[in-house]
């Protein structure tokens, strides 16, 4: 049922850059090992990240558009900046209708069912662990304090690019929001709107220099354990983000 495809090159390189400590509070020990909820036994309390302004200017669409692959070969890690747009292009508010906030990807009534988790595996000036993108303050939510990259490979059926990569977005569903408005039909729509963000996302690695490749092959409860992602919440997607090796 699940694609899976099997690279034909994959660098694995520790380039972490430096980290800056953010994490405050750590109310207990992870003592998991990959297999283990690994995540849901760090949690911290620290204030959001905010991140730089989204300002970046890249070649033309149709330039990026032609030059979009399913990349899986990473090295190095990623600046904030980078993540800031990225995260900009899954989610970012681009425009309001009175108190209502218009985001970068398209949503059936504006019902915005996705969360978007970012899990930092290599990102530049921002600890390792698993945020909650917030679009209003353009900002980050530390949920779990620590790497989870291992354990979320090994989640996603051993796919080595979830942990390569410098950051993995992950799509985070809230059926309710969407179906609350249009009954049944609305499951259709938030699966399309995965399509959406997931498009954005590669689009603005291409542009972004970067390479990401979607990853719908993971296991359900044990992906969601290490995300810290609670019933009736669903992960949908996985979309590792990181510099391609080359
Ligand atoms: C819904 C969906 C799920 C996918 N899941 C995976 C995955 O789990 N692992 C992976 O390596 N690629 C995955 N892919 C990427 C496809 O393999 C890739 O898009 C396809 O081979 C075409 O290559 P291209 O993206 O370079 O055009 C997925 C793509 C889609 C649309």
């Amino acid at each position: 049922m699940h694609e899976r495809l099997v690279p034909s090159k994959v660098l694995r390189r520790s380039a972490r850059g430096p980290r800056v400590g953010l994490w405050v509070v750590i109310v207990a020990v992870c003592l998991g090992a990959a297999t283990s909820a690994c995540a849901e036994t760090e949690r911290a309390v620290t204030e959001p990240v905010r991140l730089p302004a989204p300002e970046h200017e890249g070649p033309p669409l149709e330039t990026v558009i032609r030059q979009r692959r399913s990349v899986r070969s990473f090295e190095g890690a990623l600046t904030l900046g980078e993540v800031s747009q990225l995260l900009f292009a899954a989610q970012g508010v681009t425009d309001s209708i009175g108190r209502r906030s218009l985001h970068a990807a398209p949503s059936a009534g504006a019902t915005y069912p996705f969360t978007v988790y970012a899990v930092a595996n290599h990102v530049e000036g921002l600890d390792a662990g698993v945020y909650r993108y917030r679009p209003n303050a353009h900002a980050l939510e530390p949920v779990h304090a620590g790497s989870v990259g291992s354990a979320l490979r090994a989640a996603a059926l051993g796919q080595q690019w979830v942990e390569t990569a410098g950051l993995v977005v992950a799509l985070v569903a809230d059926y309710a929001r969407t179906t609350g408005r249009y009954g049944e039909r609305g499951r259709r729509y938030v699966h399309m709107e995965a399509g959406h963000i997931s498009q954005n996302l590669y689009l603005q690695a291409v542009a972004l220099g970067l390479g990401s490749v979607a990853v719908g092959a993971f296991d359900d409860d044990r992906a969601a354990r290490v995300l810290g992602i609670e019933s009736p919440r669903v992960l949908l997607y996985l979309h590792p983000v990181g510099r391609p090796a080359p």
